[in-house]
């Protein structure tokens, strides 16, 4: 049988003090779905035949000069730079502070890259963050809803985003953004659904032992009742 592997790149993008999770849980979790992953010996041939190869790029401004720490867990080293960062398919960016500021440097890598990726995907504030680049003007996108409340409630939320406050994801083109923090392993789930051949992703899910959960009914929907988000 042939065996040709589809070939993904992936890049997440480490924002100092970024939520551990919102990083940790959708690539660990589309990384189950991987050919490397499915190496292990409980896996199939015709599991391997079918998992694409995922190549990760860990991206901040200074590349390997400058250990990264997160909102938990040990410091880690990025990978790449803003200049080092070979062609992506697909960029994750997991969540900051709410003070977090999009510096130049990334604002102007962000434009860069942003027309010839595939997708983009926010978890949590990472969605509030990536807003600061314009991009996400008119887009319908999720985010952290206890940090959206906020936001109104301090006069400072971006309108021009259509921020999305009853759903756990939500896919817009070619965004997809999830609501806080956990919900990053729904959109994850969401993302090798429609990526990835059924019988890994059914696979993926006995392996993690994770039902996800689709993006509505959303359980967290009542902390933004009568939060004016338009
Ligand atoms: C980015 O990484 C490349 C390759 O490691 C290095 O040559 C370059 O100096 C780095 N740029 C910055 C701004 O650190
Ligand atoms: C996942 O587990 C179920 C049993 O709950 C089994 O029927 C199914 O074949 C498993 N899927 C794969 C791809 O191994």
């Amino acid at each position: 049988m042939l065996f040709s592997p589809k070939n993904i790149t992936f890049g997440v993008l480490l924002i100092p003090g970024y939520q551990w999770l919102d990083a940790v849980g959708p690539v660990d979790y589309i990384n189950s779905h991987s050919h490397a992953m499915m190496q292990m010996p409980a896996a199939t041939e015709s599991l391997r035949a079918k998992a694409p190869i995922i190549n990760w790029h860990y991206i901040s401004s200074e590349g390997n000069f400058n250990p990264i720490s997160a909102s938990a867990g040990p410091p880690h080293i990025p990978t790449v730079n803003f200049t080092s960062c070979p062609p992506l398919d697909y960029l994750l960016i997991p969540g900051p502070a709410l003070s977090a500021r999009l510096y130049e440097e990334c604002s102007s890598f962000i434009h860069e890259r942003f027309s010839t990726l595939k997708g983009l995907l926010t978890v949590c504030t990472g969605s509030i963050y990536f807003a600061q680049s314009g991009l996400l003007d008119g887009v319908h996108v999720a985010s952290n809803k206890v940090a959206l409340k906020y936001l109104v409630e301090t006069g400072r939320l971006n309108r021009k985003v259509k921020w999305v406050g009853d759903k756990r994801f939500v896919r817009d083109g070619k965004i997809w953004s999830s609501a806080g923090i956990t919900s990053g392993l729904d959109l994850a789930a969401e993302f090798a659904r429609v990526h990835f051949d059924p019988e890994l992703v059914d696979f993926a899910r006995n392996l993690t032992e994770y039902d996800s959960n689709p993006a509505q009914p959303d359980p967290f929907a009542p902390i933004l009742d009568g939060v004016d988000l338009d």
